[in-house]
């Protein structure tokens, strides 16, 4: 399938404004976005055109009854001024498993990959070289109909945004595990990555924050017994010298950097401990020194040193990190490879040309 994308450029672009170090994730935008629209047949009118607002009926079913997807992807830029995209394709996926899951229509994969590459290629200069910082990519679907019944939207739109990042968390976080709350529960909509999801979340999410953490911890919804993933990172621990996570499940979100992290652990001959984890056990296991690390493995976080977990009140502290850490390691080896600095055995970088 070829498709045609036509390209109107913004012809008062930012870039000559643009400074890295003043860079506000989610605030600022790359100059240009990608749009397609589906028919209630087909996706057409595929176009890139500068960013700006849209035009939007207040009865549009998106608004109503949340029929959005979303997917979060970065583009990394290295000293030689070389672009890559780390797993595009993952994305793509994803997305259509979360569109099975919320009604909606398949993205063909050329329409993501080549709105994708186009709008990279037209926006490069916007990538960020410094250590640690990103071009987040936001594409997204929503409902576009004009009508305020119960049922799925005959009409969609896709869009590409984007706006550069600096670290996500700087510094090492402090987590509450969730035991009131639920952001999931089995045959609900965990697994996708819908906007609902999250709007759900925000609440517990603001408790915890009033309590003195950043995130929560989310646990299964039936016991609030087993370790779930947080906000926006699925959870690691090092456990007597094994890497151990929650397997993925319909309650929790198939991370793209949670698959990457466990294939290079494996590589480099760690055992890789997929498993429901107790919350009882892990806060006494990281208490007796068992658990040695904590962390969450995201794109918006990329490693995210956990400092703190907190129990029904109790606070369980994790060892200071150190160079020799696994999350020190993987860390620095995921952004050498999404650079492109070191060898990608893995065939897992695409870069933008
Ligand atoms: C709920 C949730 N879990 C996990 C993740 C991590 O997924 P990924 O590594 O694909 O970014 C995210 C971020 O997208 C998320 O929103």
């Amino acid at each position: 399938m070829s498709i045609d994308i036509s390209i109107t450029r913004n012809e008062n672009p930012n870039i000559d404004n643009y400074n890295q170090d003043e860079i506000v994730f989610g605030k600022n935008f790359t100059d240009h976005m990608f749009i397609a629209d589906f028919d209630g047949e087909k996706w057409t009118d595929c176009r890139i055109v500068p960013t700006g607002e849209l035009s939007v009926h207040p009865s549009n079913a998106m608004w109503h009854y949340g029929q959005s997807i979303f997917e979060g992807m970065k583009a990394y830029k290295n000293d030689k001024g070389e672009a890559f995209l780390f797993r595009p394709l993952e994305n793509a996926n994803r997305l259509n498993h979360s569109a099975e899951r919320m009604c909606m229509p398949d993205i063909p994969n050329e329409v993501f990959m080549e709105g994708l590459h186009q709008l990279m290629s037209l926006d490069k200069e916007w990538i960020p070289n410094r250590p640690g910082s990103s071009l987040y990519i936001r594409p997204f679907m929503m409902a576009w109909d004009s009508f305020l019944g119960v049922r799925p939207s005959t009409t969609y739109r896709f869009m590409i945004l984007c706006s550069p990042a600096g670290k996500y968390y700087a510094e090492p976080v402090r987590v509450k595990i969730e035991q009131e709350f639920s952001r999931a529960a089995p045959g609900g909509t965990g697994h996708a990555k819908a906007a609902g999801n999250y709007a759900g979340a925000m609440y517990p999410t603001r408790l915890a924050m009033e309590q003195g953490y950043q995130q929560i911890i989310w646990t299964d919804s039936k016991e609030h017994k087993y370790i779930e993933e947080a906000g926006t990172m699925n959870l690691m621990f090092m456990y007597k010298g094994k890497l151990t996570t929650s397997p993925v499940s319909d309650t929790i979100l198939n991370g793209i950097t949670r698959k990457s992290v466990l294939a290079i652990a494996k590589d480099w001959g760690i055992e890789v401990d997929e498993r429901q984890v107790d919350v009882v056990e892990l806060t006494e296991a990281i208490k007796n020194g068992d658990v040695t690390e904590a962390f969450g493995v995201g794109t918006a976080a990329t490693i995210a040193q956990i400092k703190t977990i907190g129990l029904a009140g109790v606070d369980f502290d994790l060892p200071a990190i150190t160079d020799d850490m696994f999350q020190v390691k993987i860390n620095t080896y995921l952004e050498d490879l999404r650079k492109g600095k070191i060898e990608d055995k893995f065939d897992w970088t695409v870069e933008i040309k």
